[in-house]
């Protein structure tokens, strides 16, 4: 039997700003998919947790993707969270609630989510990567590097499972349309688009040889959806490893150097992704530096077993540092380029208003 995993993950306000979710929060939604479950059993396990000011929901079950019953439980789950947001005042109170009008699926309204479907191997270890204070297309790199990277991943060169190459899904943001690319013959095309992160988002990745799901992302783009900024798109990622697929440690060594996200302060600023444990998915430092939590899991009979705090290792300490040394060269620039994302990545904006100001003061050259 199938077993589909989904993360489905929303901003409903926090404790501070944009800082972290307030722990009776946490304790609601914990209690309402076990209230859900108990009248009507759609989820065959579940794991609450949060990556900064983000609410993640962990939920295996039987039902497949996009499912009216899994997504109407975690809609419902963000409206009560939501609502007891509003009563204590927390910041931004609703946030990633953009649209009420549920039917049957919350694409489109506010959440991000990531799920696949597959039949449980003999051993199943997953990861779940959960990021705070950055954009959908985060993913970008280390998809590249877990998947088609052999200095990244051994299994390329020397695992016979793993060589024959995979398969990434590409969207188009910009343009609302998506294809699909090979590697390693399609390397050089896929890097091309997907170099551009703010506009390219691989949203899956499967193996060349079976079609088999490795890797899914939530592509949700907020600002897309609100049509402004309501905040980042704060993305999630479920890896699957080993036996056939890259090794744990392989699918985290990307996160070993502090890659450039865009992000951070008001959506609106380059800096390094810093890979934290549970307890450090809290982002202060001008609200920042963006954050990455890894939350590994074995897969049996449909339950989840863990997670293992995976970051939670000094093995990413000189990431972490390289973070921090990143994060002060980065705020030097304070308003200027490349820290402050180009004019037209700009989440939030004066511009226009600006440029009404001055017009009449311009002389030509
Ligand atoms: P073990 O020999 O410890 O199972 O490790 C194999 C492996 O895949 C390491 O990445
Ligand atoms: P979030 O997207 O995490 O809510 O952050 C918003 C923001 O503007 C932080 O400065
Ligand atoms: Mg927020
Ligand atoms: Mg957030």
């Amino acid at each position: 039997m199938k077993v589909t995993i989904s993360v489905i993950k929303a901003d409903i306000g926090s404790l501070v700003g944009h800082s972290v979710v307030h722990p009776k929060i946490i304790e609601i939604a914990k209690k309402e998919i076990a209230n859900a479950n108990k009248k009507k059993k759609i989820i065959e396990d579940f794991f609450v947790i949060n990556c900064g000011d983000d609410l993640e929901l962990i939920m295996t079950h039987r039902n497949g993707i996009d499912n009216k019953n899994v997504h109407g439980l975690a809609w419902n789950v963000f409206i009560k969270c939501a609502e007891e947001a509003k009563k204590m005042k927390l910041y931004g109170a609703g946030q990633d609630i953009i649209s009420t009008a549920f039917s049957g699926n919350v694409r489109g309204l506010g959440p991000g989510i990531a799920e696949m479907e597959f039949e449980e191997r003999g051993s199943d270890p997953i990861i779940i990567f959960m990021a705070d204070k950055t954009e959908a297309g985060a993913w970008n790199l280390p998809l590249y590097k877990i998947f088609a990277d052999p200095f990244n991943t051994a299994g390329l060169v020397i695992d016979p499972k793993v060589s024959k190459g995979f398969i990434f899904d590409v969207l188009d943001t910009k343009e609302g349309r998506k294809i699909t690319l090979k590697t390693p013959e399609e390397s050089y095309e896929l890097l091309s688009l997907i170099g551009a992160p703010s506009r390219y988002v691989v949203k899956s990745v499967r193996r060349k040889e079976d079609n088999e799901i490795a890797a899914v992302s939530s592509t949700e783009k907020l600002s897309k959806m609100a049509g402004h900024y309501v905040g980042k798109d704060d993305p999630v990622l479920i890896v699957r490893a080993q036996s056939g697929f890259p090794a744990v440690g392989e699918v985290l060594e990307p996160f070993a150097n502090p890659f450039l996200v865009s992000g951070w302060m008001r959506g609106s600023h380059h800096g390094p992704l810093m890979p934290v444990s549970f307890s450090h998915a809290k982002c202060t430092r001008f609200d920042g530096p963006p954050r990455v939590i890894a939350a590994g899991f074995q897969v049996a009979n449909g339950k989840l077993l863990g997670p293992v705090d995976l970051f939670d290792d000094p093995g990413f300490d000189y990431a972490r540092n390289k973070a921090n040394k990143i994060a002060n060269y980065m705020r030097m620039h304070g308003p200027f380029e490349p820290h402050r994302l180009p004019l037209e990545d700009l989440e939030y904006t004066t511009y226009p208003e600006i440029e009404k100001k001055l017009k009449d003061r311009w002389k030509k050259i």
